[in-house]
């Protein structure tokens, strides 16, 4: 699959591990960057801007597009998660076609064992996503592990928005000696304030406008953060989303953004986040903002 823009030619999608090693290796010589960004596909504006500034700090950026199964503790989030290949092409192309692109099959990754392997991230698993979601972020830790093996890039571009996995790939970075800079980049908002998501995707356009009440929600916690406690703030939140059908909250958390323990007791130097998880007619979002 190709796609042209009017000056460059599209470089070819890689789909095997083996030819994209080899392509990277005859390009890579002393002092060259690689940036990398990590996708699932369904590529949104927060996509872009990651690929943006990989663009900016490398001479080559290499783009995964993988819906990784061992991620997702839900058969049906998988199984509905959006698979946009094409649509995801053209929207890496027009922004530069000299992006380097790597889907890979199933099999590519995983060589018959889908399996995920087992981390201790010192505690950043037991919070929020990992409480909610169980194994998740082993599949995280699987996968993006295997994907720095395969690319071996200089710089890695994660967003914020899943912050809890910016924290835990870090972690994973630094125990397991890998020399790559992790970068985290901030959210992307639609016009309404709902951070972008390719889960986005699957709402009507009715559910879209209304799930604004997410980021509207975290906004106001700030404020509340500079005079009410945690507990407070965290009745409050339950209350907005109690009184209103469409969502479901899954969880809204105050808590460290190093340890990611919950915040009881805010302490002066500790820079603290809000954390939300809901859901909306099945479809399940996340957003977080920091208190500071
Ligand atoms: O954030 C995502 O899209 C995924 O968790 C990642 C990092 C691409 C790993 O599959």
């Amino acid at each position: 699959m190709f796609a042209f823009n009017f000056n460059k030619i599209a470089m070819p999608i890689f789909y095997g591990k083996v030819a994209l090693n080899t392509f990277l290796k005859s390009v890579k010589k002393q002092n060259t960057s690689i940036g990398f960004v990590p996708t699932m596909g369904a590529l949104h504006q927060g996509h872009l801007s990651l690929m943006q500034q990989s663009l900016k700090e490398n001479q080559y950026t290499v783009v995964s597009i993988f819906v990784n199964p061992t991620q997702f503790n839900n058969p049906e989030d998988l199984s509905k998660y959006p698979r946009t290949l094409e649509q995801d092409t053209e929207k890496i192309n027009d922004l530069d076609p000299e992006i380097i692109i790597y889907a890979p099959s199933v099999e590519d990754i995983y060589e018959g064992n889908v399996n995920a392997e087992s981390f201790d991230f010192d505690g950043l698993e037991n919070q929020m996503e990992g409480k909610f979601r169980p194994g998740h972020f082993d599949g995280v830790g699987t996968i993006v592990k295997r994907l720095f093996e395969i690319v071996q890039p200089n710089n890695a571009y994660f967003g914020e928005k899943d912050f809890q996995q910016l924290q835990i790939v870090k972690k994973m970075t630094l125990k397991n000696n890998l020399a790559v800079t992790i970068v985290g980049c901030p959210i992307h908002r639609e016009a309404n304030g709902l951070a972008m998501s390719s889960r986005n995707e699957r709402l009507t356009a009715q559910q879209r406008e209304e799930a604004s009440l997410i980021s509207q929600t975290i906004f106001k916690t700030k404020e509340l953060f500079k005079n009410k406690s945690p507990a407070a703030i965290k009745e409050w939140v339950a209350e907005v989303f109690e009184k209103n059908p469409t969502f479901d909250l899954e969880y809204f958390e105050i808590a460290d953004e190093e340890t990611l323990n919950p915040c009881i007791d805010p302490e002066k130097d500790k820079k603290y986040r809000a954390f939300i998880a809901v859901f909306v007619n099945n479809i399940r979002l996340i957003d977080t903002i920091s208190l500071k």
